[in-house]
């Protein structure tokens, strides 16, 4: 099937290629061939290249936009070293040569991120504008560290910047021409952002510290006096964080710890847990000096309530609040999330969905269902959402957000604002000789260099702005609205449809496009909870002295929003709650794995807090309700058939 599929890209894109190669027999289009072109491409080969390589691109992006191609590859680790030479071609090669390995080598060893199938992670957004950007930054390279190295490459990023501040409604502290002297940058990654503002972050608290012990700056007092103070410092996130603040810390070379959250408050950090989580490293001797709070985390995009944790904030004032919001903050272009009603709170927390035409409502011959949604409101409506607004952004000192996951740049194009530019800059600024130059002396110019780790930087706000011009704020906000509502429809189907019921258990607030569940631990099937033993699974295993029967699917009686009797039954038969609980874990994962090992469909399972879940989210610009429709049945088949093969295996 693969092959196949593959087989007919390969026809066209041959028949393409041909189409191209000798096209263009305008000799006042030919460049002349110098010594320099003769090492490489000329003008006139880069011409046929270039268009055979766009037409392939196009093919290829239809092929995949279909959902035709499968979207795991079928190969083996070390797949392509047997196809290419052992060593690099010691003479030129022509384009003919070159651009047929991407077919035959490069694209079957692909995973496509554009496929609709592609429900994994988060998306990683491609569009036309964004690959026309790409090739007009590689053609003018221009590593624009300062002003001098490409005034337009600076100027561009600073007003791409201030616009999509604006169109995210982000506070206007956070414009580069805000009073407070804030302003935005691109960085490659939501990672480097992190780390990037944590050793701002450092820098200011060591020097605040000094500052107020009166120490001269600089002196040579200070700086010992700092070396002693800087091993004490602590960074901060809760245990839902993306690890990048930890692998951060580690780069910043502090202490990590996390605030602790619960299933209950929606994995979110909660007042109390950040203050003890505060208190308990002062009393240990370390020093604050950096959080990390998630708007959107990656296992199942919570929350943090910034504006229920600023009083406590407000008491540490030189702890730098980062806010995280790689792949959810672009939503906020879309004014429905950016001004998420200030009176939501993190208890009103239900989901929010509409009714697929079609799927029951409430049970049947079922079990009782997952906790019924509310009253649906008229779509586009984002589900559970805390406050966010200008009031609730000026409790943070930094924002990121990438565009190349949702937002329908590619990779790579990470958002960093920054309330206090100088509180980067004063961390990063070294200027050599060899740097020095009268416009950056003048102190009118920006120089992104001191607001980033690299020196040399890529012409990344093309991308941005050919986007951005492309689909217009508008634009962005329906492919938001678009793709949630394909969310919506899959959280739909998981809590309504029969089999969504019968099986599984939606397990967070579905938010941004994102469902996570798990097999219902009710679902399990008895045979398997009477084996005793001990139980693998990613969960903690437990042992188990169950003697239960029953019918080959039957299940055990626990399902949400029976809260008194699962309590009742847990304390009466703990292993097998115990039991089924860790076999609903395992069987999550176990059906993931079986669906991307078919190729078809990839998907993500996580684990947090002893629950082990699917998640899904489909935010491409090719996602559709269709696909994830179609991915539904994939997973209840699979869950079926993997439960259908555990109690066989069972029976020996
Ligand atoms: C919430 C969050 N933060 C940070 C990251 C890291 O992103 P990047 O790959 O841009 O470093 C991710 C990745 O998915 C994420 O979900």
């Amino acid at each position: 099937m693969k092959i196949a599929a593959y087989r007919v890209f390969l026809k066209v894109h041959q028949a393409t290629t041909r189409t191209y190669v000798g096209a263009s027999s305008n000799p006042s289009l030919s460049t002349p061939r110098s010594e320099a072109a003769n090492l490489g491409m000329n003008a006139d080969e880069f011409r046929k290249a270039a268009h055979a390589a766009i037409e392939e691109i196009i093919q290829y992006n239809q092929d995949v936009a279909s959902g035709t191609l499968p979207v795991l590859p079928n190969i083996k680790p070390g797949y392509l070293r047997p196809q290419l030479p052992a060593a690099a071609p010691q003479h030129p090669q022509s384009w003919q040569d070159i651009q047929p390995d991407i077919a035959k080598s490069i694209v079957p060893g692909l995973t496509h991120w554009q496929s609709p199938n592609f429900m994994a992670f988060f998306p990683a957004c491609s569009t036309y504008p964004s690959i026309l950007g790409e090739m007009y930054s590689s053609a003018f390279t221009a590593p624009a560290f300062n002003w001098l190295c490409s005034p337009a490459c600076t100027e561009l990023e600073t007003i791409v910047l201030d616009w999509l501040a604006d169109a995210l409604h982000l506070p206007k502290d956070f414009r580069s021409d805000s009073p407070g002297g804030g302003g935005g940058v691109i960085q490659g990654s939501a990672s480097e952002a992190i780390v990037t503002v944590m050793v701002a972050a450092r820098e200011r608290y060591l020097n605040r510290r000094a500052d107020a012990k009166g120490l001269p700056d600089p002196s040579p007092e200070r700086e010992e006096w700092i070396a002693t103070l800087r091993p004490k410092l602590v960074a901060l996130s809760s245990d839902q964080a993306h690890s990048s603040t930890a692998k951060g810390a580690i780069i910043a070379g502090t202490y990590h710890r996390t605030v602790e959250t619960t299933w209950q408050d929606d994995l979110a950090v909660q007042p109390d847990a950040l203050e003890s989580t505060i208190k308990k490293c002062i009393e240990d001797g370390r020093e604050p000096y950096y959080i990390t709070l998630s708007y959107g985390t990656t296992s199942t995009c919570a929350q943090d309530p910034l504006h229920l944790l600023a009083p406590i904030l407000q008491k540490y004032p030189d702890i730098w609040v980062h806010v995280d919001a790689a792949y959810a903050g672009t939503a906020l272009v879309c004014p429905e999330y950016a001004n998420a009603s200030t009176s939501a709170s993190p208890s009103n927390s239900n989901g929010t969905i509409p009714t697929p035409e079609g799927l029951p409502t409430n049970g049947t011959e079922q079990p009782p269902p997952n906790p019924p949604p509310p009253t649906q409101p008229p779509l586009p409506s984002p589900t559970g959402l805390l406050p966010t607004g200008p009031a609730v952004w000026s409790h943070a000192d930094s924002f990121n957000t990438n565009l190349h996951k949702w937002l329908l740049v590619s990779f790579d194009a990470s958002l960093l604002y920054i309330r206090s530019r100088h509180a980067l800059t004063s961390a990063l600024s070294i200027t050599p000789a060899y740097l020095q130059n009268k416009h950056t002396d003048s102190g009118l110019v920006t120089d992104y260099r001191d607001w980033q780790i690299p020196l040399g930087r890529r012409f990344r706000a093309l991308k941005i702005w050919f986007v951005v011009r492309s689909y217009g704020v508008e634009g962005l906000r329906a492919h938001i609205r678009r793709t949630v509502r394909v969310g919506q429809r899959l959280e739909a189907l998981v809590r309504q449809s029969e089999d969504g019921r019968a099986l599984f258990e939606v397990l967070s607030k579905p938010a941004f496009g994102l469902t996570c569940f798990r097999v219902r631990p009710g679902a399990v099937p008895r045979q398997l909870l009477a084996q005793g033993g001990v139980v693998e699974g990613p969960g903690e295993s437990v042992e188990t002295e169950n003697t239960m029967d029953g019918s080959p699917f039957g299940t055990v009686e626990q399902q949400d929003g029976e809260e008194e009797g699962q309590a009742e039954k847990a304390k009466a038969q703990p292993t097998e709650t115990a039991t089924a609980e860790n076999l609903a874990n395992k069987f999550s994962k176990q059906v993931v794995e079986t669906i991307n090992d078919g190729g078809q469909l990839f998907l993500t399972s996580s684990s947090t807090h002893g629950k082990t879940f699917i998640r899904v989210v489909s935010g491409n610009a090719n996602a559709g309700e269709e696909f994830v429709s179609k991915a539904f049945e994939m997973v209840v088949t699979t869950t079926r058939e993997v439960l259908r093969q555990a109690v066989k295996e069972s029976r020996g």
